[in-house]
């Protein structure tokens, strides 16, 4: 069998550290918005922040709808390829009534999240934040600054936790870096 483990070369953060980040956001996200019966949504990009949404929804203690939109930048590489693409959206008429809170796993670029903050205001959301484990802020094209954020990390390719490479990885309980030859093959 093939193990996984043996294609990461370091650990980046390990599970008990993303236990206390989700901790530390879900309490912020608590604090944030009260419990006024105002709809509050969690509302995921997949595939990569499942494991992160999955955390955070059970840690959040005030009420919350959750839903899930899928959208494609990256291709199948490592590079993202700037033109953001809805793959499956979210079918609620009336986002009116709602904050919304994107969950993500990581910026980039910014391009995937200025693009669906504008999206979601559009469609009416009364107001939109974004809430994403990692941040690479050195590698912006577009000016995004998250409003909850996990960890800023630096400029390497980090896979587990629900982020990928090529679609693999994603299990991983932890965030990793890959060996630079998994990817230049
Ligand atoms: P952005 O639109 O450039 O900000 O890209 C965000 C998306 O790119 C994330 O949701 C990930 O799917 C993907 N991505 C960016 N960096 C990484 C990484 O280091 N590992 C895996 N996926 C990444
Ligand atoms: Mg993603």
């Amino acid at each position: 069998m093939h193990n996984m483990i043996d294609d990461i070369d370091y650990t980046l953060i390990p599970e008990e550290e993303i236990n206390t980040i989700v901790d530390r956001i879900a309490a912020e996200i608590d604090r944030d918005y009260d419990n006024s019966g105002r709809g509050l949504l969690l509302l995921a990009i997949l595939k990569g922040s499942v494991a992160f949404m999955g955390d955070l929804m059970k840690k959040i203690k005030r009420p919350v709808e959750i839903d899930f939109m899928k959208v494609s930048s990256y291709g199948s590489g490592t590079k993202s390829s700037g033109k953001v693409n809805i793959l499956l959206d979210i079918h609620r008429g009336d986002l009116a009534n709602l904050d919304v809170i994107v969950v993500e796993d990581i910026i980039d670029s910014g391009n995937t999240l200025s693009y669906l903050v504008d999206y979601l205001k559009l469609k009416g959301a009364r107001s939109v934040r974004c809430a994403t484990m990692l941040d690479k802020p050195s590698r912006r094209k577009v000016d995004f600054i998250p409003d909850y954020c996990g960890k800023e990390i630096p400029d390497v390719f980090v896979v587990g936790y629900g982020l990928d490479y090529d679609e693999k990885y994603r299990t991983l309980p932890f965030v990793g870096v890959l060996k630079p030859e998994i990817y230049s093959e």
